[in-house]
């Protein structure tokens, strides 16, 4: 018996998703059918405009039924549109409608420090700002979210992050699903905490500053319990991890494959089988899966290697063997039964990777990416408030290499065009550590082999223990808009696990 069918079989009646599953452990189609169709964001093609516009706005969602909840959007109530970008010179124009100060960073697009859309970069209430982007890097699955230093996670969690998809419209000859929302299908992965009324909660507690928050209720583009219907074929999923601090493993629940098409940053040269992905936060991975058999599945997620470790139940306690063990839902699929365009996986994707052990490198850099405490602390009597619950945050800030974020002290320097390696090692926890203005390649993981899923092109890549990278530094970035670094815990990067650059 294979090990998720195991961990699947008695695992019924989740109260975060409600999906029924048969003793089998198989999804039933017949439980499905009463769910909400998932919808995917709507799409802004800039291929024939070159321009777009977004507007950071306040409204009501009512992730259930009859119970709004305020939130933050662009463009809408909750989330933004997904953006299409050529390969151009693409105009954005982001309005700030709300009556604090939001920014728009476009995490994974190599543009210059100067429209990068970072902490240096508030867009003030009722003011405007207009980036011209060039966009000259490969197709990707990318995204947007506002990143002022302090109020990242509180507004993420709130609504402000939309998707990004880099075209250069050759996904037909590639033999790659392409049509939004039929075939290629964007998944916004997020998790949250509902109070009773149905308004998000968001606990700013010792412990969820220390892990991340999480929720318990899984959100697929901003909807609950949706079931998405794909056609007989084969299918794209760009699955983003817009989640605070929730990792994901992800695997499809009868063991289909999940075949990998492209990481962060772009395509890998040809499918990768998996079994199953770890998505953390800022991470994206683009998948087929293919439905062509027309069968009932679902996308489920083994639990929070960052809860679950360390003796770091606390907060978890009363989820017991759910988190400890067992999957639960992300989002079933109820095929329809439709023929999709492409019933075949494509052999060949994008050009060859060149072997990233392969250049050298002008400098070597370490990062450790520093929790507060030692482990000893991290244990039952810290976490219920005690030395913590009375200091607050201040007093334990996160940091890497002992320092703070600070939006006065630029960290480091790079020579534009320099290729380095860096050496990130992680505290305590698993820890995504995503740069801004590049794409890396990966070449260790704790010391061994690269995993599969790390192979290609990356901005973000979560460090377990540590991650060795080599990235190229050729968009500029000068002193008073300099990149940043830092851990996608949005807990952590808030509280001071971020660094700053300059690229001349
Ligand atoms: Cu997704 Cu610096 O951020
Ligand atoms: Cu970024
Ligand atoms: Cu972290």
């Amino acid at each position: 018996m294979k090990r998720r069918t195991l961990l699947l079989g008695g695992g019924a009646a989740l109260a975060a998703g409600g999906l029924l599953w048969s003793n089998s452990g198989q999804v039933a189609l017949s439980e499905l059918a009463s769910r909400p169709r998932l919808s995917y964001p709507p799409l802004i093609d800039t291929s024939q405009t070159g321009r777009f516009s977004l507007q950071a706005q306040r409204g009501n969602t009512s992730f259930y039924k009859g119970r709004p909840a305020t939130t933050l959007g662009f463009n809408q109530p909750y989330l933004g549109p997904v953006v299409k970008l050529k390969q151009a010179e693409v105009s954005a124009s982001v309005h700030n409608s709300l009556d604090m100060d939001v920014s728009c960073h476009w995490h994974g697009l190599l543009v210059p420090g100067d429209v990068d859309g970072g902490p240096h970069q508030p867009i003030s209430p009722g003011k405007t700002w207009q980036p011209a982007l060039p966009i000259t890097q490969q197709p990707c699955t990318a995204w947007y979210h506002t990143h002022i230093h302090g109020e990242t996670a509180t507004g993420v969690y709130a609504g402000l992050a939309g998707g990004l998809i880099v075209a250069d419209g050759e996904d037909d000859a590639r033999g790659l699903p392409s049509d939004y929302g039929k075939d290629d299908l964007f998944l916004v992965l997020q998790d949250k905490q509902f109070h009773d009324d149905g308004t998000l909660a968001y606990d700013q507690s010792m412990p969820s500053l220390m892990h991340g928050f999480s929720g318990e209720t899984i959100l697929v583009n901003g909807q609950i319990g949706a079931v998405a219907q794909p056609p007989k074929g084969i299918v794209r999923l760009r699955l983003l991890n817009g989640c605070n601090a929730r990792i994901f493993t992800l695997h499809m629940q009868s063991g289909r494959e999940m075949h990998l098409i492209a990481t962060d940053g772009g395509f890998l040269p040809k499918p990768t089988a998996l079994d199953e992905i770890r998505l953390a936060p800022g991470e994206r991975a683009d998948v087929l899966v293919d439905f062509g058999d027309a069968g009932a599945d679902a996308l489920v997620s083994r639990a929070d290697m960052n809860a679950g470790m360390g003796g770091m139940m606390g907060r978890f306690q009363r989820f017991g063997n759910f988190l400890a063990g067992s999957s639960f839902e992300v989002l079933p699929f109820a095929p329809t039964g439709e023929k999709a365009r492409i019933a075949q996986l494509p052999e060949r994707i994008g050009p060859d990777l060149p072997d990233a052990n392969d250049v050298e490198v002008s400098q070597v850099r370490q990062f450790s990416l520093d929790m507060p405490m030692g482990p000893g602390m991290m244990g039952g009597g810290m976490m219920g408030g005690g030395m913590m619950g009375r200091r607050g945050m201040g007093g334990f800030a996160m940091a890497i290499n002992q320092r703070s974020y600070d939006m006065q002290r630029i960290d480091l320097q790079v020579e534009r065009g320099a290729v380095e390696k860096w050496q990130i090692f992680a505290d305590m926890l698993a820890h995504p550590f995503h740069i801004h203005g590049v794409s890396f390649r990966v070449v260790s993981e704790n010391g061994g082999a690269v995993s599969a899923q790390n192979y290609g092109w990356k901005d973000t890549v979560l460090v377990n223990q540590s991650v060795e990278l080599i990235a190229k530094f050729d968009q500029p970035a000068p002193p008073d808009l300099p990149f940043m670094y830092h851990c996608h815990i949005l807990e952590h990067e808030d509280n001071g696990m971020m660094g700053q650059f300059v690229v001349v």
